[in-house]
C-alpha cells in the first residue's frame, strides 16, 4: 500500500453505504501482502466491510460474498491477485490457521480476517488494524491503526 494515510487515524460511517464506499477506496491501493484486520463485536460490520472491499477488488458490485462462518476461510481471485477472506470466530485454537492454508495466503495474497484475536499470537508485524465499534447514533467508528516499521500502507 501506498503512504497515504497516518499511523492512526478514525473514520465515522453513518450506513452501510458509507462504509462500503471507505472500503472500496481502501480496496485501490492494496497489493498482494497487505493484511486487514478487521476487530469489533458481532454485528458491529466487519462482513460488510469486507464484502465491498472484495467487491470493488473483483471489480463486481454483485459478487456473491458469503460470510465464511463455517469454512473458516473464502478465496477470490482478483486484478490484484488472490484474496483470502477469514472468519476466525470458530477457531478453536491458533494453530488450526495452518491446515487453512494460512502460509500460502501470507505468501501470496491480500488478508481479511474477522476475529483476528483468535490468532493474536501469530500475526505478523506489519499489518492495518480496523477496530470497529457502534456509534450512540447508530452508525460505525472505524479506528484505523498501522501496526509495523514500515507505516507505507495507504489506504
Ligand atoms: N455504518 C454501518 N456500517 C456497516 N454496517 C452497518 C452500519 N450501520 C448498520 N449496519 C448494519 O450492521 C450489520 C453488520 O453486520 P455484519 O457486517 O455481518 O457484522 P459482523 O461481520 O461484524 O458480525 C448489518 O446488518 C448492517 O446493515
Ligand atoms: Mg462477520
Amino acid at each position: 500500500m501506498k503512504n497515504v494515510y497516518k499511523d492512526s487515524m478514525k473514520w465515522t460511517s453513518h450506513s452501510e453505504a458509507e462504509t462500503a464506499r471507505l472500503a472500496a477506496r481502501m480496496a485501490t491501493n492494496l497489493m498482494p501482502g497487505d493484511m486487514l484486520c478487521l476487530h469489533g463485536a458481532l454485528g458491529v460490520g466487519k462482513s460488510v466491510f469486507a464484502r465491498a472491499l472484495i467487491r470493488a477488488l473483483a471489480g463486481n458490485p454483485a459478487l456473491e460474498v458469503p460470510s465464511p462462518t463455517f469454512t473458516l476461510v473464502q478465496t477470490y481471485d482478483t486484478a490484484k491477485g488472490p484474496l483470502w477472506h477469514f472468519d476466525l470466530y470458530r477457531l478453536q485454537a491458533p494453530e488450526e490457521i495452518y491446515e487453512l492454508g494460512w502460509e500460502d495466503a501470507m505468501a501470496e495474497a491480500i488478508i481479511l480476517i474477522e476475529w483476528p484475536q483468535r490468532i493474536q499470537s501469530l500475526l505478523p508485524p506489519e499489518r492495518l488494524d480496523i477496530h470497529l465499534s457502534e456509534t450512540s447514533g447508530g452508525g460505525r467508528l472505524l479506528q484505523l491503526d498501522l501496526i509495523g516499521s514500515k507505516k507505507d500502507m495507504s489506504l
